[in-house]
C-alpha cells in the first residue's frame, strides 16, 4: 500500500516516528508529510531516514512535480497522526495552506486522523464541531486514549499508540468502516485467559492472548460505546483506547466482575477464555514434589461457574434487563462425525446466547495470531441460527463484523420487548 503519514505541530509527533516504522516494516511504501510546525518536534531528516522518501511540507517545494496532487492521488491512505486542534480546524475548513492539508483535499482514498491535545482543546466545542463535520464527510476521526498528558495533566487527548492506529487504519482501508452507531450504549467485554491458582507459584491456565476482546473493545470505543473490560491475563498490549480496564485473575473474580457490571450494559460479549476447572484446593504455601502433598501428581479439580450461562440466567430471571444482548466465543475443533461449526451451532443452543462467534481453535491457530476467521451465528425466534461465514481476516475487522451482527441482535431485542 502506498500510505501518506501526516503529522501536526504537537509533541505526540514523536510516536509518528513509530507509525512509520510499523507501516515501513508491514512492506508500506510510506511518504512522510509534516506540517511546518510538526518539525519544531521531529526533524525532516528523522522521518526521511525512516521512510526512505523525500519530505517536504509546503506546495512551493518540487513544484514541477505538483506534488500535493500526485501524493493526493495515488495514496491508498491518508494517516494523520498527530492531529492538533488547528489541524482539525483547517481540514473542516477545506483550506489547503500547507502540503499535507492541500493533499487531503485531493486525496479520494480512506483517511484516517489521529488527533492527541489537551483534554480542554479536545472537548471545546469548536474541536467537536470539526471533528463532527469532518466524520460526516466521511472522514476517520479516531477517539483520542485518556491518560498522562504532557506534563501532569491527565485526561482524553492522548495520541494512542502507534500499533493501535496502524491495527485501526489497516481496518479502515480494508473497507470496515467505524460508523457511530454505538453511540451512547455500554458494553461489557470480557478479554484474556483466567489463571486458576495451585500455590502461590503454579496455576492452571491457558493460550488465551487477549487480542480479540481488546479488538472488540477498541472498535465498539471507536464506534461511540461507553467500553468496560474485565481483563485476565493477556499478552502485553497497551490498553485498549476509549474503554475502562479492569483486571482480574481468576474465573470465580471474572463472574463476580459480570454480576456487577452487567444489569447496566445494553451488550456483554464473553471473548475471554475461561478456564473451565479449577484446582479443588489452593495451597498456602509452596507445594513440594517429594512431600506428602498428593497434589501435584493428582490435581482435584471443580468446576468453575459458566459465566456466560451466568449472564442468560440472569436475564431469564430478571435480574438483567431484557434488553441486553449477550454474545460470545465458540472455541471449537471439529472430530470425525462433526465439523467444528456444528459444535458451535449445539453451543448456541446449550448456551442460549444471541450471538456467538465459532472459530476453529488449535495450536497456532487464532490464539495468539492477529488475524482470525470463522462464523458469526445468530440465534432467531422460532428459526434457526443464522450463520454469516468470516473469511480470515485481522481481528479488527472481525470485530467489525461482529459488532455489526450485535447491532442486529440488540435491535431485535429491542423489538421484542
Ligand atoms: N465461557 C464462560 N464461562 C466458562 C466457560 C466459557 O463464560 N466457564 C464462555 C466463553 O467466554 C465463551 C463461551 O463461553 O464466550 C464458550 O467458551 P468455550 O470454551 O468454547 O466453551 P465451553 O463452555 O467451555 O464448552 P466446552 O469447553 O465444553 O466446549
Amino acid at each position: 500500500m502506498k500510505i501518506i503519514v501526516g503529522v501536526a505541530g504537537g509533541i505526540a509527533a514523536y510516536k509518528t516516528c513509530h507509525l512509520v516504522r510499523n507501516f515501513k516494516e508491514s512492506g508500506d511504501e510510506v511518504r512522510v508529510i509534516p506540517t511546518p510546525s510538526a518539525l519544531n518536534f521531529v526533524g525532516a531528516a528523522t522521518f526521511e531516514a525512516l521512510s526512505g522518501n523525500p519530505v517536504r511540507t509546503t506546495v512551493f517545494e518540487a513544484v514541477d512535480e505538483v506534488q500535493h496532487v500526485r501524493l493526493g492521488q495515488e495514496a491508498d491512505a491518508v494517516v494523520i497522526a498527530p492531529a492538533t486542534a488547528d489541524l482539525l480546524s483547517r481540514l473542516a475548513a477545506g483550506r489547503a495552506d500547507d502540503l499535507l492539508s492541500a493533499t487531503v483535499l485531493v486525496a479520494t482514498c480512506p483517511v484516517i486522523v489521529a488527533p492527541a491535545m489537551h483534554t480542554e482543546m479536545w472537548l471545546n466545542p469548536a474541536t467537536q464541531a470539526n471533528v463532527d463535520t469532518l466524520r460526516r464527510r466521511g472522514i476517520t476521526v479516531l477517539e483520542p486514549a485518556s491518560g498522562r498528558l504532557t506534563g501532569v495533566d491527565s485526561g482524553p487527548g492522548r495520541l494512542p499508540e502507534a500499533e493501535q492506529i496502524a491495527d485501526l487504519a489497516r481496518m479502515v482501508v480494508a473497507g470496515a468502516a467505524l460508523p457511530r452507531d454505538w453511540e451512547g450504549k455500554r458494553v461489557l467485554i470480557t478479554a484474556g485467559g483466567t489463571q486458576e491458582n495451585l500455590d502461590p507459584v503454579r496455576y492452571l491456565g491457558n493460550r488465551s492472548s487477549g487480542r480479540q476482546g481488546f479488538a472488540l473493545a477498541e472498535v465498539a470505543a471507536q464506534r461511540g460505546a461507553r467500553v468496560e473490560v474485565i481483563a485476565g491475563a493477556t499478552e502485553d498490549m497497551p490498553a485498549p483506547i476509549g474503554a475502562r480496564v479492569r483486571r482480574v485473575v481468576s474465573a470465580r473474580e471474572m463472574a463476580q466482575a459480570v454480576a456487577e457490571w452487567s444489569p447496566q450494559a445494553d451488550a456483554v460479549i464473553m471473548a475471554a477464555a475461561v478456564a473451565d476447572f479449577r484446582p479443588a484446593a489452593q495451597a498456602e504455601a509452596k507445594l513440594k514434589k517429594g512431600g506428602d502433598d498428593a497434589a501435584l501428581g493428582t490435581l482435584s479439580l471443580v468446576e468453575n461457574p459458566d459465566i456466560l450461562r451466568g449472564v442468560v440466567r440472569a436475564r431469564e430471571r430478571g435480574e438483567i434487563p431484557a434488553r441486553v444482548v449477550i454474545a460470545g466465543f465458540a472455541a471449537e475443533t471439529g472430530d470425525d462425525t462433526h465439523s467444528a461449526l456444528d459444535y458451535g451451532l449445539a453451543k448456541l443452543e446449550r448456551k442460549g446466547c444471541d450471538l456467538l462467534m465459532c472459530n476453529e481453535v488449535g495450536v497456532g491457530k487464532v490464539f495468539g495470531e492477529r488475524r482470525n476467521r470463522g462464523w458469526l451465528l445468530r440465534s432467531r425466534e422460532g428459526q434457526p441460527a443464522e450463520v454469516t461465514e468470516l473469511q480470515d481476516a485481522s481481528k479488527h475487522v472481525i470485530a467489525g463484523a461482529y459488532l455489526d451482527t450485535l447491532n442486529v441482535a440488540l435491535g431485535s431485542r429491542l423489538l421484542q420487548r
